[in-house]
């Protein structure tokens, strides 16, 4: 084996051992939390719920983010990024969720609008009666 072979045979033995490195380590990091199965109710006289009593507030329960839109709209989806699973806030400026995390933004609806998160967020049906809101889904 001449010095020319191996140079070859080493560089190509470096490369194999970078390139299974990397994809085994490069590969997307993207998590699903299992959002979850939620029935329940707030009672919006509650002081604990008070932020839901003003556009563009919102809080937390049960592992669902519930928030009041600019228009007064109530919204809820799951809290959990699906990213890696930090916990999202709602922007009521943008009337979507944002994760701080790593940067990821979804619309009102649950649906992702920028990465690197890439499943949307679990939408919840809400059903305000008097004071009482209900979320479920
Ligand atoms: S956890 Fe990475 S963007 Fe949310």
């Amino acid at each position: 084996m001449d010095r020319k072979e191996f140079l070859y045979l080493v560089g190509t033995g470096v490369a194999a051992i970078t390139i299974g490195a990397c994809l085994g380590g490069c590969k997307k990091t993207t998590t699903s939390p299992s959002a979850p199965t939620v029935n329940f109710s707030l009672n919006l006289a509650d002081p604990a719920n008070s932020a839901l009593g003003t556009n563009g507030g919102y809080v937390y329960s049960q592992g669902v983010i519930v928030a009041r839109t600019l228009s007064g709209a109530y919204i809820a989806v799951s809290q959990a990024c699906t990213h890696q699973g930090v916990t999202v806030v709602y922007q009521g400026g943008s009337n979507g969720f944002y994760c701080s995390a790593h940067g990821s933004t979804f619309a009102s609806s649950g649906a992702v609008t920028g990465g690197p998160a890439s499943s949307n967020l679990k939408s919840y049906t809400t059903t305000l009666s008097g004071s009482t809101l209900h979320i479920s889904g």
